[in-house]
């Protein structure tokens, strides 16, 4: 069952019922202000940082699910009746209804008692501020009599605090309301320059900013005191809850239209210019007040919606490719690199599962973000790439996460997961190989961000190399430490207590357990740093990286292999984990794909072995799933991983950003048809059909989708944060498509379902555009035996990076 379509011409996905199993979200913005929408225009918003500035309230955890956002009100002044044109919150049942989640734009249209509204949610580009768009239109026969109603309720900046400590701030929250424009300036007095506006292109009749003033005592959202008797009562907030609402009457001859602007936007003043005039406790408004003025001119803010279209058409003009697969398509033109965008503007914190409060810029997430970003904006993964590294501790280890505000290392949500450093190599080798800017590696960047501690990039990624090197376990293999890539795989933790956090509790400075996985990261972010140092003439250097990563693959052969698998890992005890002679979880899908991506068991049929033990043990129809068999019950020695109930999460869900790595390793042993088989089971397009089942957007990728061992198999958890979008990106574009970025130039190596008999794709690469035809004539899985460039065959299939001289190179390729 669908709850909506596609619509790939404008690149929307419109949903055609408000009432979708779970909210249906889209995000707002592109660098500095951002928002998240619903379908029913919940959400909120913030700057920079959604927990340290959030500029709207949200509460989450809400019943219903997605209650509080940018909401209208109308209501019919004759018959008192009033709606809400998004549906929420009023949830009166409207005639028509439309959301149409665009690339950094959301339209919510809906018809009611012959009034038609739309409004366009929206952020121009480079502006801290968002545009609310209403249309509204009278179909009746004769003249409406109408209000309409804004409303907003303003965050106290510090989400967490906002959200708990409530004995103070029901006595800091300050607001100014000049010529209509309603300001939220709490704790602007002190020690804040910052505030939030809410404005309107109409002139208010009223306004309210008390929020229990505005919706009456004992009543919510879904019915204010103020629309109901059909007048604001032109509140004042001094502490409680701020709010902004204005309201707007107005009368519609028949047929009439009426635009009406509304913006909340977010603003900062220099420290000793707060103030106007000086020393009084009134906003200085000098330069607000032009942009405010600016964008409620409807041709300035119809402008800056072209330019944000603008923006993305150039963005997705990147990569485009036309495949005989409508949801490989949809997913690589549109909506995966979208999502790519949001994973990289938002690491795993807000989403409507990430509260925003709970985790900042994760250092192994956004590492891996980069791949699936960096052909976009490489200059801004270029900046994220310092960032990173800044953060990076003397020893080599990584803070876990740091805030986006203060870009400095914290360890609120953990630290010690021994596989966070070698990321930062394969991020770092992501950027070099789409920009050929080999300069990066020289930027000289601290460590922990203490000044006085900078080197060159390069050496911070050696430093990631020796952390791991100078932990190793008893057979030679990287110790885990609190956990590697799998957060929940926890062998040092022996958690007895309930609600401790396994994330932030370790209980052994464990000298035992080890993971396969890292070996796998290991040998494959050293190999890559081999090629770096022999690029940058540090022969020896290379030797020793390459030398290390045979040292590490002839480790995981000899006791990483478990006969018909690679093994997952070692506890405490040194006994095995993910081994056929486990109880439970005796297959784990982590090592086999990265021990594979890393090239080990390719010569010797282990990699085929253990493809086709994946094939067997852990393949569903819904994709592959992380373990088997789930583990049935608590185990003190696994830790979070045994905490799920079987099917959920990493006990045996379908841990989706796994499964790309399986892809890619199919792609390596040359099995196409396997390899787009696994590509289209998670495809959120090629689930739209089982919307009902599926739950989340088909249009972003979840995190989970539950495993068979779960009462609900099938159904996503967590859509939009994860590192599934990147891979997944990754692993269409780059193995299954194989239009493939390297240090020399761009690898054209297909391994596509045999029955495909070409593709074309057009991408853009150091300057040149490449319009790029597969020819697959034989029918064949891989290999290209002609490359023509301009009509002219080549040798292999490297189209070599030339200096852009000819903005358009046509490339054909046959199998
Ligand atoms: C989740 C992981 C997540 C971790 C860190 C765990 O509860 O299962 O997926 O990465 O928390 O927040
Ligand atoms: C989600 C985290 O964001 C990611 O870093 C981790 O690898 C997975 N969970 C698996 O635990």
């Amino acid at each position: 069952m669908r709850y909506g379509y596609f619509d790939d011409t404008r690149r929307e996905y419109v949903i055609t019922r408000p009432d979708t199993p779970l909210p249906w979200i889209n995000y707002l913005g592109c660098e500095a202000y951002f928002g998240i929408i619903s379908n029913t225009a919940g959400g909120y918003s913030f700057y920079r940082d959604a927990r340290l500035r959030r500029v709207s309230r949200y509460r989450y955890n809400n019943a219903p699910f997605d209650l509080g956002g940018r909401y209208l009100y109308l209501r019919d002044q004759d018959s008192g009746e009033f709606w809400s044109p998004t549906w929420q919150p009023t949830r009166r049942a409207l005639q028509e209804y439309t959301c149409s989640h665009g690339l950094g734009y959301t339209i919510i249209a809906s018809r009611y008692a012959s009034i038609a509204a739309e409004v366009r949610y929206f952020i121009p580009l480079g502006e801290n501020l968002e545009i609310w768009q209403l249309n509204l239109k009278n179909e009746h026969g004769h003249p409406a009599r109408l209000s309409v109603f804004s409303s907003i309720e303003f965050c106290l900046w510090d989400a967490q605090d906002d959200a708990t400590n409530f004995q103070r701030n029901f006595s800091t929250g300050q607001v100014e309301i000049e010529d209509g424009v309603i300001y939220h300036k709490t704790e602007y007095r002190e020690r804040r320059n910052h505030f939030a506006y809410f404005a309107c292109s109409e002139k208010p009749s009223g306004f309210d900013t008390q929020r229990d003033t505005f919706l009456g005592p004992y009543r919510g959202w879904e019915a204010p005191a103020a629309v109901e008797r059909g007048g604001c009562f032109d509140s004042v907030a001094n502490g409680w809850a701020p709010i902004g609402s204005h309201q707007i009457d107005l009368t519609l001859m028949p047929k009439e239209t009426r635009e009406i602007i509304f913006l909340l936007g977010y603003h900062e003043n220099p420290a000793d210019q707060k103030f106007d005039p000086p020393g009084s406790q009134t906003i200085n408004k000098k330069t607000v007040l032009p942009v405010i003025r600016k964008y409620l001119v409807r041709s300035n803010a119809n402008a800056a919606f072209e330019q944000l279209k603008a923006h993305w058409d150039e963005l997705l003009g990147t990569f485009q490719v036309q495949t005989p697969s409508a949801d490989a398509d949809r997913m690589v033109n549109i909506w995966n690199a979208y999502q790519c965008m949001v994973t990289f503007n938002m690491s795993r914190s807000a989403s409507f599962y990430e509260s925003g409060i709970g985790r900042g810029m994760g250092f192994r997430d956004s590492s891996q973000d980069l791949l699936g970003f960096v052909h976009m904006i490489p200059e801004r993964a270029r900046e994220r790439i310092l960032d990173l590294a800044a953060t990076q501790l003397p020893s080599g280890g990584a803070f876990h996460q740091y805030q986006p505000l203060t870009k400095r290392g914290n360890n609120d949500i953990g630290s010690g997961f021994n596989d966070d450093p070698l990321w930062l190599i394969l991020g770092t080798a992501a950027y070099i190989k789409e920009s050929g800017d080999w300069s990066i590696l020289e930027e000289r960047l601290p460590y922990e961000n203490e000044p006085g501690t900078e080197t060159p990039l390069y050496e911070h990624l050696q430093r990631s190399l020796g952390y791991t090197l100078e932990r190793l376990g008893p057979h030679g293999l990287p110790l885990i430490g609190r956990a590697d890539w799998n957060d929940c795989l926890n062998l040092n933790c022996f958690s007895d207590t309930p609600g401790q956090s396994f994330q932030t509790t370790t209980n052994k400075d464990g000298k035992t357990a080890e993971s396969v996985f890292i070996a796998g990261l290991f040998v494959m972010a050293a190999r890559e740093l081999a090629v770096i140092a022999q690029r940058g003439g540090l022969r020896e250097e290379a030797e020793r990286c390459l030398a290390a990563a045979a040292r590490m693959e002839a480790t995981v052969l000899q006791h990483g292999w478990d006969g018909n698998w690679f093994l997952r890992a070692y506890d405490d005890y040194g006994h095995k984990i993910g081994s056929a002679v486990c109880e439970e979880g005796k297959i784990f899908i982590e090592p086999q794909g990265f021990c594979i991506m890393a090239g080990i068991g390719l010569e010797n049929g282990h990699a085929l072995k253990s493809l086709a033990a994946v094939r067997e043990h852990l393949a569903t129809p819904h994709g592959i799933i992380l373990q088997q068999p789930a583990y049935s019950q608590y185990c003190l020695d696994l830790g979070e991983i045994s905490s799920y109930p079987p099917g959920y999460k990493e006990n045996a869900g379908i841990f989706c950003h796994t499964n790309p790595w399986i892809m890619i390793a199919e792609a390596m042993a040359g099995h196409g048809d396997e390899a787009f088989d696994y590509y289209l089971r998670i495809n959120p397009s090629a689930r739209e059909e089982i919307s009902e089942i599926h739950r989340c957007e088909p249009y972003v990728y979840a995190q989970m989708i539950a495993g068979r061992d779960a009462a609900t198999h099938g159904e996503a958890k967590n859509s939009w944060l994860t590192g599934t979008a990147a891979w997944n990106y990754a692993a269409i574009t780059q193995w299954i498509l194989g239009i493939r970025p390297e240090y020399d130039g761009l690898r054209i190596d297909p391994v596509i379902p045999a029955g495909w008999q070409g593709f074309k794709a057009t991408r853009r690469f150091r300057g040149n555009t490449y319009v790029i035809e597969v020819k697959n004539p034989s029918s064949l899985n891989r290999g290209v035996k002609k490359l023509l460039v301009e009509g002219r065959e080549i040798p292999g299939n490297l189209l070599p990076a030339v200096a852009p001289e000819a903005a358009v190179i046509h490339v054909e390729a046959v199998l």
